[in-house]
């Protein structure tokens, strides 16, 4: 039988720690949740000490998530570990993620500390974390440059300790495949007390080595793979998800390794992250890229068309791209809207399905064709929305290559019409500017961009704003036929995030 592995997801700590992927405690639940439909064995929900709104996020997930483990980062400090516990202790299964780092770079210069102080905090806090839970991670960080023989006496010493899983981590993605095997080939046979603990790994794409690293890791005996949906993480970001699982799944016949992963929840995890984060996966992005299973190439189509195996190595439908290519359009009803969004895997409360129905009987009526990209458009931006302070009402837009673009905009506040003009470098300036003007918000305006959801003239245009306010930023979505429309849509969603957030 295949050797069982299990996969460990950081998204929500190390992805969501990672420049322009931050999210708010909403955000981060939908997230688990979705986490929890792919059938990931752990969650990282977040360094729990990091702050206050980390420490929410990790104990709201904690209560939520009932089938995944959940896990709390923590430095190998009391505090940390009390508050990682005050906020993991809510789970069906709880873990506390203890890491110090190990090598002499990092002891000597980040640490300032000597070997036997680093190994002596790591046992005291492996026992300190095993007082409050029973699963407890040890993570010996910037692993892969440390001394392997240090590696192996601070393992040893930690699973006496108590440590259920021993994580390997490539903090710097900087070991290479044939290496990183040996490493954890030495550990596995070296560390005397290895079979009272997992071994882990947790690989980062410096040199673009993550997954196969992680994979090399895997064949080397490594039990639980440490990823992020789409790859995301600090720098160059973690190993990717998806493409650990697929290749899993793809090559059985060379792993022999079997992981409990619900691939087909795997574009709907993707797609999620991007609308919540506003970062889009490049196009040939493995997996999950837009390009990941188009045939361009006469050759190819011609081959695939005969037989699918010719030029694909994998099914779309394994990692859930439906090829129902059957349109809905404006006479097409409730009923038939309903299975639809069943059919693409969404599970949608009374009140959302009605909601999302609306929307796209509007969408019906300006558009021709509704494709499956659009319904998924509507369902997951209504999953991520927050409740509308400001909302538009009308806007009426003046522009040309010989004039200065003007708009005038109208929102609605608690009832109450507010109206305002301004000019600007063109519409959507134009617009925006002016709802600056009525919001009044200390804002700055970081990233815009505007993507088509799907091909044709009609398309919906699926805006993202970011907006920055006290060195935070918020990500605001909107959608509309119109490209101006669903700018302004994305800019009040970006809006109504900053003061939910405030009156939370
Ligand atoms: O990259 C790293 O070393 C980490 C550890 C904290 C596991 O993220
Ligand atoms: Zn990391």
């Amino acid at each position: 039988m295949s050797r069982q592995i299990k996969i460990f997801d950081t998204t929500l700590r190390d992805g969501e720690q990672s420049p322009g992927c931050s999210m708010n405690l909403r955000e981060k639940i939908q997230m688990a949740k979705q986490l929890e439909n792919l059938n990931v064995d752990v969650i990282e929900a977040g360094f729990a000490a990091a702050s206050p709104g980390d420490f929410q996020s990790v104990r709201e997930i904690a209560k939520i998530i009932k089938k995944s483990t959940v896990a709390s980062l923590a430095r190998t400090r009391e505090d940390d570990i009390d508050k990682a516990w005050e906020a993991v202790k809510y789970a069906a299964k709880p873990r506390i993620h203890t890491f110090i780092a190990t090598s002499d770079i990092h002891m000597k210069y980040k640490l300032k500390m000597k070997p036997e102080e680093v190994l002596k905090q790591a046992v005291e806090m492996v026992r300190y974390a095993k007082s409050y839970c029973d699963d407890i991670e040890f993570s010996a960080e910037d692993a892969t440059r440390s001394d392997p023989d240090f590696l192996v006496e601070i393992f040893e010493k930690v699973i006496d300790a108590g440590a259920t899983v021993i994580n390997v981590p490539d903090t710097v993605g900087y070991t290479t495949p044939d290496e990183f095997y040996n490493l954890i080939q030495t550990i596995q046979k070296r560390v005397k007390n290895i079979h009272r603990a997992e071994i882990s790994v947790h690989c980062h794409n410096d040199l673009g080595l993550a997954v196969a690293n992680t994979l090399a890791a895997a064949r080397a005996g490594a039990t639980q793979l440490e990823c992020t949906i789409n790859g995301i993480g600090e720098r160059a970001g973690n190993a990717a998800l998806e493409e650990i699982v697929m290749a899993l799944r793809t090559r059985k016949d060379f792993f022999d390794l079997q992981c409990d992963i619900e691939t087909t929840q795997i574009m709907r995890a993707s797609r999620l992250l991007s609308q919540i984060t506003g970062v889009q996966v490049q196009p040939n992005k493995a997996i999950v890229g837009a390009n990941a299973f188009a045939h361009e190439s006469g050759i190819h189509q011609h081959g695939v068309l005969n037989e699918r195996s010719t030029y694909e190595i994998m099914t779309p439908e394994s990692v859930g791209l439906s090829q129902n290519k059957m349109v809905l359009g404006k006479h097409s009803g409730r009923h038939a809207f309903e299975e639809r969004v069943k059919m693409l895997g969404y599970q949608l409360s009374k009140e959302e399905l009605n909601k999302a129905f609306q929307e796209f009987k509007q969408l019906a009526d300006k558009k021709k064709n509704v494709y499956n990209r659009d319904i998924e458009a509507i369902v997951s931006k209504g999953s991520i929305e927050v409740p509308k302070v400001y909302e538009l009402k009308r806007f009426i837009i003046n522009t040309g290559n010989t004039i200065t673009s003007t708009a005038t905009i109208i929102l609605k506040v608690q009832d109450q019409e507010i109206e305002e003009v301004s000019a600007g470098e063109g519409p959507i300036d134009a617009a925006f500017k002016a709802i600056e003007k009525i919001v009044a918000l200390d804002t700055s305006l970081e990233d815009y961009a505007l993507h088509s959801v799907t091909e044709g003239k009609d398309a919906q245009g699926d805006a993202i704003v970011k907006l920055k306010k006290d060195e935070k930023i918020y990500v605001g979505r909107g959608l509309s036929t119109d490209i101006v429309e669903s700018s302004i849509h994305a800019y009040l969603d970006a809006v109504n995030k900053i003061l939910f957030e405030a009156e939370e």
